[in-house]
């Protein structure tokens, strides 16, 4: 269903008369970045340290439409280190995936961007975004929206390496109240990218206070290519509410589906009930399956600490049982500990994991180029 301008004005952020591209609030429909189909207008968000090849399949799954890796070191990618290419490795049932660069070198990002189009991505995504010290001491991430000339040469040298389509993720600006998201966001697509994704909180607030979507709805006004809206998506009802008010083509969800997937299947409109005990530890079982085949015994059982956290907390298992899988040392006894309480889930994983292909079969090998040959 299509709401009219006056329907968008009457939900009270819109102004009346302005010309605005009214859309459909329903989620489940497809949109487009360049010549990509999205399925859904609901994206995963890309998160450092979060968005590992499981949690993208399982946000598929759950109905995003698009899922994107965290971001990736250009710098990385130049020196062929070993586990920055890793962030590059795709899944069959991942598509459509956007793969995330950041960087400062325009030149340096072009070549990066070839490697992200050899390995299989059908985006490529650029970090302009990112707060951190360690990523804007360098150039990147949120201190290209205070270097517009930078940021649009970048994004012309990536739309002329390769062929597929070039996307953008902005804060509002650096510092608090700074509206330059609005005015680089226009050259962005000037220089050749095919969609933005807009985070609106500056890079000082962090994550504090609260994402301003009248600038995305701002944002939609300026520019012709489509807007995704990112910042405190939650809920369905959010969701509808910032696609109505704003514009925006797609909603990105973060922090609200850490641990939590089914928040992605309310938000896609499916109505899911709460999720049984079993259900969810059968999530984190496979998630453990699959994180230890990505990283390692050693570096997924570190990873993957915080999850515990996530899937179990919300009220759904006491405290104490999550400071134990804490504790423990390996992902196997994490997972005979998890089992033991929920033994129903033994027989959903089972189904779980012959329903989707398995990690062996779905992984592809990077071509040899990628690696440098060595
Ligand atoms: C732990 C964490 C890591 C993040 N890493 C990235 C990243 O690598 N690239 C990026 O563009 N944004 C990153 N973000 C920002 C999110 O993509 C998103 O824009 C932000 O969390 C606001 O959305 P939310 O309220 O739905 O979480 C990260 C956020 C969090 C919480």
């Amino acid at each position: 269903m299509v709401a009219t301008t006056a329907e968008v004005a009457q939900t009270g952020s819109r102004q009346v008369g302005v010309y605005h591209p009214v859309v459909p609030s329903e989620l489940r429909e497809s949109w487009f970045v360049g010549p990509v189909e999205i399925p859904t207008r609901l994206v995963l968000a890309p998160m450092a340290g979060v968005s590992v090849q499981a949690f993208r399949r399982q946000g598929r799954r759950f109905g995003a439409g698009l899922v994107c890796s965290e971001m990736v070191s250009c710098a990385g990618i130049e020196h062929r280190n070993e586990r920055t290419l890793g962030y590059l490795r795709v899944a069959e049932d991942e598509h459509p995936l956007a793969i995330q660069l950041f960087g400062s070198d325009p030149r340096v990002m072009g070549e990066a961007a070839k490697l992200v189009e050899a390995a299989g991505a059908d985006i490529v995504d650029l970090n302009f975004g990112c707060p951190v010290k360690k990523v804007t001491k360098t150039g990147a991430g949120a201190t290209l929206l205070d270097a517009p000339d930078r940021a649009a040469r970048i994004v012309s040298a990536i739309a002329e390496s390769v062929e597929l389509p070039v996307s953008v993720k902005l804060r509002r600006g650096l510092r608090d109240g700074s509206r330059d998201c609005l005015t680089v966001g226009p050259r962005l697509v000037e220089a050749g990218a095919a969609s933005l994704t807009l985070h609106p909180r500056s890079a000082q607030q962090m994550y504090t206070g609260t994402a301003d979507h009248s600038l995305t709805a701002e944002l939609v006004d300026l520019v012709d290519v489509p807007v995704v809206a990112s910042g405190d998506i939650t809920s369905r009802a959010r969701a509808q509410a910032v696609l109505a008010t704003t514009g925006a083509a797609a909603v990105m969800v973060g922090r609200a589906a850490q641990g939590n997937p089914w928040v992605l299947a309310e938000i896609a409109g499916e109505n899911p009930s709460e999720p049984t005990r079993e259900e969810i530890v059968a999530e984190l079982v496979l998630y453990l399956r699959e994180t230890v085949r990505e990283l390692g015994e050693r570096r997924a059982s570190s990873f993957l600490k915080k999850f515990y956290g996530w899937y179990l907390g919300r009220g759904r298992f006491p405290r104490p049982f999550k400071q134990e899988l804490v504790l423990l040392d390996s992902t196997e006894e994490v997972e005979r500990r998890l089992l033991a309480a929920a033994p129903g889930a033994i027989e959903l994983v089972e189904r779980l994991e012959a329903e989707i292909p398995s990690g062996d079969e779905v992984t592809l090998e990077l071509p040899i180029s990628v690696y440098g040959g060595g």
